[in-house]
């Protein structure tokens, strides 16, 4: 993919607020910390188009982004996170569930889990929940840069078994070395039919 621009569009809490566009859309979803932003940022080749934080929680808002005025990437608050205090995460569930529920141009969902994790209850109720809605689950396994390839072999494995899907399936990434880029945009222009 040759991202000629990149830019913000808005932020948004409610459906009154989204960008009315006619593009393709793409949204990102994990757990809380897994790299959504980051993984974003490589596909966009920018260091900080979004904001990413050691901290879990960064993402606060559904964050809108065109690319090349083709597509629109989307970045969602994560799940999962104990420590968020219990008024802001009341507010994300149904944020996010109103977003995915609603949204008419949204193609496919990158749904993106930690290499180093067997993915817990959210991931699993995420795709459930994905399947429920008719939503294509692209799943990126990101973080790769922190295991040996033996490793990664084992744990792409066990993921798989985990969520009952081929490993094939399985986009394998890292933003550190933005190793699997291009197999994480080959499979969104696939879904958004670009
Ligand atoms: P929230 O918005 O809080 O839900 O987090 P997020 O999923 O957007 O994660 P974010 O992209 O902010 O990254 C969280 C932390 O993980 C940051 O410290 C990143 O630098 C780090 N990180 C993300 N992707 C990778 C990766 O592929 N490899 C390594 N080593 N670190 C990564
Ligand atoms: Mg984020």
């Amino acid at each position: 993919m040759d991202v000629r621009q990149a830019e913000f569009i808005k932020s948004a809490v409610k459906p009154k607020d989204y960008p009315e566009t006619p593009l393709p859309e793409v949204a990102f979803v994990g757990r809380s910390n897994v790299g959504k932003s980051s993984l974003i940022n490589v596909l966009v080749n920018r260091k900080n188009l979004v904001r990413t934080s050691s901290t879990p929680g960064r993402t606060q808002l559904i964050n809108f982004f065109d690319v090349n005025g083709s597509l629109v990437l989307v970045d969602l608050p994560g799940y999962g996170y104990a420590k968020a205090p219990p008024e802001l995460r009341k507010q994300w569930q149904p944020m996010i569930e109103t977003y995915l529920a609603t949204r008419e141009n949204l193609r496919a969902v990158v749904l993106i889990l930690d290499i180093r994790r067997i993915p817990a209850d959210g991931d699993v109720q995420m795709l459930r929940w994905l399947d429920t809605y008719g939503i294509p689950p692209i799943i990126v396994v990101t973080k790769c840069d922190k295991l040996s390839k033996n490793e990664q072999a084992r744990q792409t494995g066990l993921i798989a078994a985990a969520i009952g899907r081929s490993r094939k399936e399985l986009v394998p990434f890292s933003a550190l070395s933005k190793a699997g880029r291009e197999g994480v945009w080959q499979a969104i222009m696939e879904s958004a039919g670009l």
